[in-house]
Protein backbone atom coordinates (compact mmCIF):
# COMPACT_ATOMS: atom_id res chain seq x y z
CA UNK A 1 0.00 0.00 0.00
CA UNK A 2 1.58 3.45 -0.97
CA UNK A 3 2.29 5.41 2.36
CA UNK A 4 0.13 8.64 2.94
CA UNK A 5 1.22 11.69 2.34
CA UNK A 6 -0.62 15.00 3.46
CA UNK A 7 0.01 18.36 1.95
CA UNK A 8 -0.81 21.49 3.76
CA UNK A 9 -0.84 24.80 0.78
CA UNK A 10 -1.48 28.26 1.03
CA UNK A 11 -1.12 31.48 -0.98
CA UNK A 12 2.66 30.72 -1.57
CA UNK A 13 2.54 27.95 -3.53
CA UNK A 14 0.60 29.89 -6.33
CA UNK A 15 3.01 32.61 -5.97
CA UNK A 16 4.86 31.71 -9.18
CA UNK A 17 2.15 31.27 -11.08
CA UNK A 18 1.54 35.45 -10.52
CA UNK A 19 -0.75 34.68 -7.93
CA UNK A 20 -0.22 37.50 -5.03
CA UNK A 21 0.74 36.16 -1.14
CA UNK A 22 -1.78 37.70 1.29
CA UNK A 23 1.00 39.00 4.32
CA UNK A 24 3.79 39.57 1.96
CA UNK A 25 1.99 42.44 0.71
CA UNK A 26 1.81 44.48 3.88
CA UNK A 27 -1.24 44.23 5.13
CA UNK A 28 -2.82 45.31 1.67
CA UNK A 29 -4.21 42.43 -0.50
CA UNK A 30 -4.28 44.23 -3.83
CA UNK A 31 -4.67 47.47 -2.83
CA UNK A 32 -7.97 46.61 -0.02
CA UNK A 33 -7.86 46.27 3.76
CA UNK A 34 -8.41 42.61 4.32
CA UNK A 35 -11.08 43.08 6.35
CA UNK A 36 -13.21 45.12 3.56
CA UNK A 37 -12.88 42.42 1.54
CA UNK A 38 -12.47 39.39 3.40
CA UNK A 39 -14.85 39.79 6.28
CA UNK A 40 -18.90 39.54 6.92
CA UNK A 41 -18.97 42.83 8.29
CA UNK A 42 -16.93 44.44 4.96
CA UNK A 43 -19.88 42.43 2.77
CA UNK A 44 -23.09 43.94 5.13
CA UNK A 45 -21.45 47.55 4.36
CA UNK A 46 -20.38 46.93 1.16
CA UNK A 47 -21.57 43.92 -0.93
CA UNK A 48 -20.60 45.43 -4.43
CA UNK A 49 -17.34 46.34 -3.44
CA UNK A 50 -16.55 42.53 -2.06
CA UNK A 51 -19.01 41.63 -5.24
CA UNK A 52 -16.34 43.18 -7.38
CA UNK A 53 -13.30 42.19 -5.60
CA UNK A 54 -13.76 38.26 -6.09
CA UNK A 55 -14.89 38.79 -9.81
CA UNK A 56 -11.54 40.98 -10.40
CA UNK A 57 -9.73 37.93 -8.44
CA UNK A 58 -11.66 35.74 -10.91
CA UNK A 59 -10.79 37.15 -13.56
CA UNK A 60 -6.96 37.07 -12.65
CA UNK A 61 -7.33 33.66 -11.70
CA UNK A 62 -8.26 32.34 -14.46
CA UNK A 63 -5.63 33.80 -16.59
CA UNK A 64 -2.71 31.58 -14.56
CA UNK A 65 -1.38 28.34 -14.89
CA UNK A 66 0.05 25.99 -12.22
CA UNK A 67 4.02 25.80 -11.62
CA UNK A 68 6.18 23.51 -10.94
CA UNK A 69 5.71 23.02 -7.36
CA UNK A 70 2.02 22.06 -8.37
CA UNK A 71 2.92 19.34 -10.88
CA UNK A 72 5.43 17.93 -8.67
CA UNK A 73 2.49 17.34 -6.20
CA UNK A 74 0.47 15.49 -9.35
CA UNK A 75 3.60 13.58 -10.05
CA UNK A 76 4.02 11.95 -6.70
CA UNK A 77 1.11 10.59 -6.43
CA UNK A 78 2.63 7.69 -8.83
CA UNK A 79 4.35 6.73 -5.22
CA UNK A 80 2.43 8.39 -2.39
CA UNK A 81 -1.25 8.21 -1.56
CA UNK A 82 -1.34 12.50 -1.84
CA UNK A 83 -3.94 13.99 -0.17
CA UNK A 84 -3.76 18.04 -0.13
CA UNK A 85 -5.62 20.26 1.96
CA UNK A 86 -5.18 23.67 0.88
CA UNK A 87 -6.29 27.21 2.13
CA UNK A 88 -5.66 28.51 -1.58
CA UNK A 89 -9.51 28.94 -3.10
CA UNK A 90 -7.42 29.34 -6.38
CA UNK A 91 -7.87 26.27 -8.87
CA UNK A 92 -4.21 25.27 -9.36
CA UNK A 93 -4.23 22.19 -7.75
CA UNK A 94 -7.21 21.13 -9.92
CA UNK A 95 -5.66 22.56 -12.98
CA UNK A 96 -2.49 20.67 -12.63
CA UNK A 97 -4.46 17.23 -12.20
CA UNK A 98 -4.36 16.57 -8.68
CA UNK A 99 -7.09 13.93 -7.69
CA UNK A 100 -7.53 14.89 -3.71
CA UNK A 101 -8.23 18.08 -2.77
CA UNK A 102 -10.07 19.80 -0.01
CA UNK A 103 -10.21 23.26 0.13
CA UNK A 104 -10.33 24.86 3.71
CA UNK A 105 -11.16 28.29 3.10
CA UNK A 106 -13.55 27.62 -0.03
CA UNK A 107 -13.27 28.40 -3.99
CA UNK A 108 -12.84 31.00 -5.81
CA UNK A 109 -14.79 29.10 -8.92
CA UNK A 110 -18.33 28.77 -6.34
CA UNK A 111 -20.39 30.59 -5.04
CA UNK A 112 -22.21 30.00 -1.76
CA UNK A 113 -25.65 31.32 -0.33
CA UNK A 114 -25.34 34.35 2.10
CA UNK A 115 -28.45 32.66 3.66
CA UNK A 116 -26.93 29.33 3.96
CA UNK A 117 -23.36 28.54 3.48
CA UNK A 118 -24.12 24.79 2.39
CA UNK A 119 -25.51 25.87 -0.59
CA UNK A 120 -22.92 26.08 -3.31
CA UNK A 121 -23.30 26.44 -6.91
CA UNK A 122 -20.26 26.10 -9.64
CA UNK A 123 -19.91 29.33 -11.13
CA UNK A 124 -16.82 28.36 -14.25
CA UNK A 125 -15.90 32.02 -14.86
CA UNK A 126 -19.12 33.81 -14.66
CA UNK A 127 -18.93 37.03 -12.54
CA UNK A 128 -21.63 37.27 -8.86
CA UNK A 129 -23.45 40.52 -9.36
CA UNK A 130 -25.72 41.97 -6.97
CA UNK A 131 -29.46 40.32 -7.65
CA UNK A 132 -27.56 37.03 -7.91
CA UNK A 133 -30.26 34.72 -5.97
CA UNK A 134 -29.91 31.18 -4.73
CA UNK A 135 -32.04 28.67 -4.76
CA UNK A 136 -34.00 30.25 -1.40
CA UNK A 137 -33.97 33.45 -2.54
CA UNK A 138 -30.79 35.24 -0.89
CA UNK A 139 -28.00 37.43 -2.75
CA UNK A 140 -25.00 34.82 -4.06
CA UNK A 141 -21.92 35.84 -2.64
CA UNK A 142 -18.28 34.28 -2.90
CA UNK A 143 -17.34 30.74 -1.52
CA UNK A 144 -14.66 32.21 0.35
CA UNK A 145 -14.47 31.45 4.38
CA UNK A 146 -13.80 34.68 5.55
CA UNK A 147 -12.35 36.30 8.98
CA UNK A 148 -14.53 35.02 11.51
CA UNK A 149 -16.33 32.24 9.87
CA UNK A 150 -16.30 28.61 10.52
CA UNK A 151 -13.96 26.29 8.76
CA UNK A 152 -16.36 23.72 7.65
CA UNK A 153 -13.44 21.35 5.91
CA UNK A 154 -11.59 21.02 9.42
CA UNK A 155 -12.90 17.85 10.62
CA UNK A 156 -12.24 16.14 7.27
CA UNK A 157 -8.79 17.39 6.83
CA UNK A 158 -8.07 16.75 10.94
CA UNK A 159 -8.73 12.85 10.16
CA UNK A 160 -6.77 12.89 7.05
CA UNK A 161 -3.98 14.46 8.97
CA UNK A 162 -3.96 11.97 12.05
CA UNK A 163 -3.23 9.33 9.44
CA UNK A 164 -0.56 10.98 7.83
CA UNK A 165 2.88 9.21 7.50
CA UNK A 166 4.20 11.96 6.28
CA UNK A 167 3.51 15.84 6.50
CA UNK A 168 4.22 18.61 3.99
CA UNK A 169 3.41 22.17 4.09
CA UNK A 170 4.14 24.51 1.38
CA UNK A 171 4.06 28.29 0.87
CA UNK A 172 1.94 29.38 4.11
CA UNK A 173 2.97 31.69 7.02
CA UNK A 174 1.10 29.46 9.53
CA UNK A 175 -0.26 32.57 10.70
CA UNK A 176 -4.03 31.52 10.26
CA UNK A 177 -6.00 29.59 12.65
CA UNK A 178 -7.71 27.00 12.77
CA UNK A 179 -5.44 26.02 9.46
CA UNK A 180 -2.10 25.98 11.29
CA UNK A 181 -3.17 24.06 13.91
CA UNK A 182 -3.36 21.17 11.90
CA UNK A 183 0.79 20.27 12.26
CA UNK A 184 -0.78 19.52 15.91
CA UNK A 185 -3.12 16.40 14.53
CA UNK A 186 0.33 15.10 12.61
CA UNK A 187 1.18 11.91 14.50
CA UNK A 188 4.71 12.46 16.68
CA UNK A 189 6.52 9.70 15.18
CA UNK A 190 5.98 11.31 11.76
CA UNK A 191 8.37 14.00 9.92
CA UNK A 192 6.96 17.24 8.93
CA UNK A 193 8.43 19.08 5.85
CA UNK A 194 8.55 22.43 5.03
CA UNK A 195 9.40 24.62 2.39
CA UNK A 196 9.30 28.53 2.51
CA UNK A 197 11.55 31.17 1.58
CA UNK A 198 11.52 32.14 5.04
CA UNK A 199 12.22 30.78 8.31
CA UNK A 200 8.48 29.35 9.91
CA UNK A 201 7.72 28.38 13.53
CA UNK A 202 6.50 25.18 14.57
CA UNK A 203 6.72 25.80 18.46
CA UNK A 204 7.80 22.75 20.15
CA UNK A 205 7.54 20.54 17.23
CA UNK A 206 9.89 17.93 16.83
CA UNK A 207 11.04 16.20 13.15
CA UNK A 208 10.59 19.11 11.68
CA UNK A 209 12.71 19.39 8.29
CA UNK A 210 13.21 22.73 6.69
CA UNK A 211 13.40 23.45 2.90
CA UNK A 212 14.30 26.77 2.93
CA UNK A 213 13.05 27.83 -0.50
CA UNK A 214 10.73 29.02 -2.82
CA UNK A 215 8.33 26.43 -4.38
CA UNK A 216 8.83 25.06 -7.17
CA UNK A 217 12.53 24.59 -6.51
CA UNK A 218 11.87 23.65 -3.17
CA UNK A 219 9.75 20.63 -4.25
CA UNK A 220 12.68 19.43 -6.84
CA UNK A 221 14.90 19.66 -3.32
CA UNK A 222 11.74 17.63 -1.48
CA UNK A 223 11.90 15.27 -4.01
CA UNK A 224 15.59 14.48 -3.71
CA UNK A 225 15.57 14.08 -0.23
CA UNK A 226 12.51 11.69 -0.83
CA UNK A 227 14.44 9.54 -3.48
CA UNK A 228 17.76 9.12 -0.54
CA UNK A 229 15.42 8.01 2.28
N1 LIG B 1 7.20 29.85 -2.74
C1 LIG B 1 6.84 29.37 -1.53
N2 LIG B 1 6.41 30.16 -0.52
C2 LIG B 1 6.37 31.47 -0.76
C3 LIG B 1 6.73 32.05 -1.99
C4 LIG B 1 7.18 31.16 -3.02
N3 LIG B 1 7.53 31.59 -4.22
N4 LIG B 1 6.55 33.39 -1.89
C5 LIG B 1 6.10 33.64 -0.65
N5 LIG B 1 5.99 32.49 0.04
C6 LIG B 1 5.57 32.25 1.42
C7 LIG B 1 5.72 33.42 2.37
O1 LIG B 1 7.04 33.45 2.89
C8 LIG B 1 4.68 33.11 3.44
O2 LIG B 1 5.23 32.32 4.47
O3 LIG B 1 4.18 31.98 1.40
C9 LIG B 1 3.64 32.29 2.68
C10 LIG B 1 2.33 33.01 2.43
O4 LIG B 1 1.73 33.31 3.64
P1 LIG B 1 0.37 34.11 3.72
O5 LIG B 1 0.43 35.27 2.79
O6 LIG B 1 0.11 34.36 5.16
O7 LIG B 1 -0.69 33.08 3.10
P2 LIG B 1 -1.42 31.84 3.77
O8 LIG B 1 -0.58 31.24 4.84
O9 LIG B 1 -1.89 30.96 2.66
O10 LIG B 1 -2.66 32.58 4.42
C11 LIG B 1 -3.62 31.81 5.08
O11 LIG B 1 -5.03 33.70 5.43
O12 LIG B 1 -5.82 35.65 4.48
C12 LIG B 1 -6.14 34.35 4.84
O13 LIG B 1 -7.80 32.94 4.02
C13 LIG B 1 -6.58 33.54 3.67
O14 LIG B 1 -6.05 31.26 3.07
C14 LIG B 1 -5.51 32.48 3.53
C15 LIG B 1 -4.98 32.38 4.94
Amino acid sequence: MKQKMVVLSGAGISAESGIKTFRDSGGLWEGHDVMEVASPQGWARNPELVLDFYNQRRKQARNCKPNGAHHALVELEREFDVHIITQNVDNLHEKAGSSKVLHLHGELFKAQSSLDPKLIYDLSIIDINLGDKCERGSQLRPNVVWFGEPVFAMDPAIEITRKADLFLVIGTSLQVYPAASLIDFVPKSKPIYLIDPQPITTYNRQNVIQIQDKAVNGMERFKSILNKR
